[in-house]
């Protein structure tokens, strides 16, 4: 049985954010919102409550879990070097939804870095997600609380869906505000690089200390380079549905999907298409998303995951979509977007 409690954000119960600790402490599994998406949190100490996630979630034991700390000082516990630069990051940028990875010290156990010397650590800024673990007094490994492959859950709805009877506890706070994961960047090596976009972006980090580099695996879908972050090898946020993005001039790229959106309704096939506020009052469908302003790149990549969740519950077969500008946190939407579609990405000129 899972235990389901809601938190008001802005009147934090602290009985629950105990009961919540308690689970941790003995080993148990407690899925909780932070500000990017909900997490699967355990005790990163304890290798039988690491597994736990691992069985959990379906996920590959070769991809590495992220620690979540309530404060910076935690961090030298588990490192073995705190460069400049990560001091820097840390100050700037935390808590907030940035994961630096260090090289990792013996307390971390193996299975939770799936074999690597190295350890990925954040701290969260959602307040329901700092509470729990700050109560618990532990470091929390938390991944994304969704079954393995599937969009990562923005609301207690989508971690009842993957994970109702797989956790001991769910906390359901409301909605997690960015609605992508965090930022992952590699500062255990000379260069910092990002394995991952996300909310802070290349530029943020740019301005705090200089020249960043990007893992050319995530730019491109040449599937002879290999991902530093092994998670993002897999196909991932991936819909039920066949998954089709589309780029090119706005007019034209409606008028594409609304021909096809033709040809398969007459197949009898039931077809979603993503559209933005600019472009829904265009489309000829019988089932029309909006996933916000196309000229807003954070309420796009808050809604894209829940839109992907929705669509799956229509049972719809195949998904259209608008390709989205990537300024700002628009790179790890179109990052996720791409992957969620396999990459089946269509150019109309
Ligand atoms: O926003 C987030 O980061 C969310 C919330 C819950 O905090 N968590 C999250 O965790 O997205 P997860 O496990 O779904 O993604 C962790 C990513 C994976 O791509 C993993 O491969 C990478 O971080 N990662 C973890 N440790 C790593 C390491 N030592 N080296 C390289 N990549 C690592
Ligand atoms: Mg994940």
């Amino acid at each position: 049985e899972t235990i389901i409690r809601r938190v008001d954000i802005n009147n934090i119960d602290n009985n629950i954010i105990v009961e919540a600790a308690n689970i941790l402490q003995n080993g148990g599994l407690v899925a909780f919102p932070t500000e990017t998406v909900y997490g699967i949190g355990a005790n990163s100490l304890e290798i039988d409550a690491v597994k736990k996630i691992y069985m959990a979630k379906g996920r590959p034991s070769d991809n590495p879990l992220i620690v979540h700390v309530a404060g910076k000082e935690d961090v030298k516990k588990y490192v073995t070097n705190i460069s400049m630069t990560a001091e820097k990051l840390m100050d700037r940028f935390w808590p907030g939804p940035l994961t630096l990875i260090f090289e990792k010290k013996d307390i971390i156990p193996d299975n939770i870095t799936g074999g690597l010397s190295t350890v990925a650590i954040r701290m969260p800024s959602h307040k329901i997600a700092r509470s729990i673990i700050e109560a618990s007094n532990l470091p929390i490994a938390a991944p994304s609380a969704n079954v393995s492959g599937k969009p990562s859950p923005t609301m207690a709805k989508h971690v009842i869906n993957d994970l109702s009877g797989k956790v001991d506890m769910i906390v359901d706070g409301g909605f997690s505000e960015i609605g992508l994961e965090s930022t992952v960047l590699d500062v255990s090596g000379t260069t910092p690089t990002i394995l991952r976009p996300g909310g802070i972006t290349k530029e943020m980090l740019e301005e705090v200390i200089g020249s960043v580099s990007i893992d050319p695996a995530i730019k491109s879908s040449n599937k002879n380079l290999v991902p530093k972050a092994p998670g993002m090898k897999y196909r991932h946020y991936a819909p039920n549905a066949e998954l089709i993005v589309f780029k090119g001039k706005s007019d034209k790229v409606v008028s594409h999907i609304n021909e096809l959106v033709n040809i398969e309704q007459q197949k009898d096939k039931k077809i979603g298409v993503i559209a933005t506020k600019q472009t829904e009052d265009y489309y000829d469908c019988k089932n029309i998303i909006s996933i916000g302003d196309k000229n807003n790149p954070e309420e796009i990549a808050s809604n894209l995951f829940r839109v992907l969740r929705e669509f799956d519950e229509m049972n719809v077969e195949i998904i259209y979509c608008e390709a989205f500008s990537k300024k700002d946190i628009g790179t790890a939407t179109m990052n996720r977007l791409l992957k969620a579609a396999g990459n089946k990405i269509i150019n109309i000129d």
